[in-house]
């Protein structure tokens, strides 16, 4: 099962590689296709040829919506919890129920869908969609009602990311994209979408420049060195505490560039997407897919200064 779990993780850090066409990534199809309808109501599932990006764009942008709305309204007073990776990595008993809930609403419309999540759900599927689920992203800040925290949710078919959303409700606004189409931002429930465009930034010494740090004190210690060769060298820095969120910030321009390194692929397949969308770079400090190394999304016109300052301080 352990086994199962680390390839899946690894074949979803090619996930976001398969939507940039330029990028060398091997093509991994994650199911064979099928057009077999597996609904209880005996209604049609689409098979892969006809999945359009934009229904599951449709489908993730609610499930999100309603997964925070219940997230927000719904958090006891006092939250259990438990810790994983490392004693200051939490998972709260909220994050397991919201997984779950995804998963289900998910999976009433698209029963043959695939799915990752934070949590521990793994599923192969059989349509050629996979769902990639990060119940909630930040969840030291939803811990501590700090309300930079998302419900971040994003869709690949046949390996390729192609739609994502980052739904934060304590912050009141949903961020969402699909391939080709666009990154678009939207406040409350009767607003219009607003299309998002990253910073025009050319100068690296006059940038915003957000960051995250992981849990495992060894990487701790090599983020905490990166940060003193940084720090000096741009406008200031922001850790906001989701790394989805920081994402959608540089494809808002609200940020001039992200960083983070170890990030997993709930962490970012959205919000990459979403960055991409909006005209920033997102790639790993070379230039290739994002995974476990460092992952920046940068706007353009910084994009060079940010890896030379990145690669020559050892991130
Ligand atoms: C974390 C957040 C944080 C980032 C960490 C992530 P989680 O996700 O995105 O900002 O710095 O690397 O692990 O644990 O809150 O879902």
């Amino acid at each position: 099962m352990r086994d199962l779990r680390v390839a899946a993780m690894m074949l979803a850090g090619y996930l976001f590689a398969q939507a940039k066409p330029e990028c060398e990534a091997m093509a991994m199809p994650l199911t064979p296709q099928s057009s077999a309808s597996g609904r209880s109501d005996g209604r049609e599932v689409p098979s892969r040829d006809t999945v359009h990006p934009h229904d599951l764009l449709t489908l993730g942008r609610a499930v999100a919506h309603e997964t925070g709305q219940f997230l927000l309204h719904n958090r006891p007073q006092i939250l259990q919890t438990e810790t994983k990776s490392s004693p200051t990595d939490v998972v709260t008993e909220m994050d397991q129920a919201a997984e779950k809930r995804i998963i289900s609403a998910i999976l009433k419309e698209r029963p043959l869908d695939g799915y990752l999540g934070e949590e521990g759900a793994l599923q192969p599927g059989s349509s050629g969609v996979t769902w990639i689920i990060d119940p909630i992203d930040g969840t030291t800040n939803f811990l501590y009602r700090i309300p930079m925290w998302a419900v971040s949710i994003a869709a690949a078919i046949d390996g390729e990311v192609v739609a994502g959303v980052v739904d934060a409700p304590a912050l009141g606004v949903q961020y969402f994209g699909h391939h080709g189409g666009g990154a678009w931002t939207v406040c409350g429930p009767d607003a219009q979408p607003t299309v998002l465009i990253c910073s025009s930034a050319s100068e690296l010494s006059q940038s915003l420049v957000a960051t995250g740090f992981g849990y495992d004190i060894a990487q701790r210690e090599k983020q905490a060195h990166v940060v003193t060769h940084v720090l000096p060298r741009v406008r200031d820095l922001r850790r906001a505490g989701a790394a989805s969120i920081d994402l959608c910030w540089v494809a808002a321009g609200l940020v001039d560039a992200y960083y983070e390194n170890g990030l997993q692929p709930w962490d970012f397949a959205a919000g990459a997407l979403i960055a991409q969308e909006a005209g920033a770079h997102v790639s790993d400090l070379h230039g290739g897919p994002p995974g476990s190394g460092t992952t920046i999304a940068v706007a353009p016109g910084i994009r060079k200064a940010l890896q030379e300052l990145l690669i020559g301080c050892g991130a």
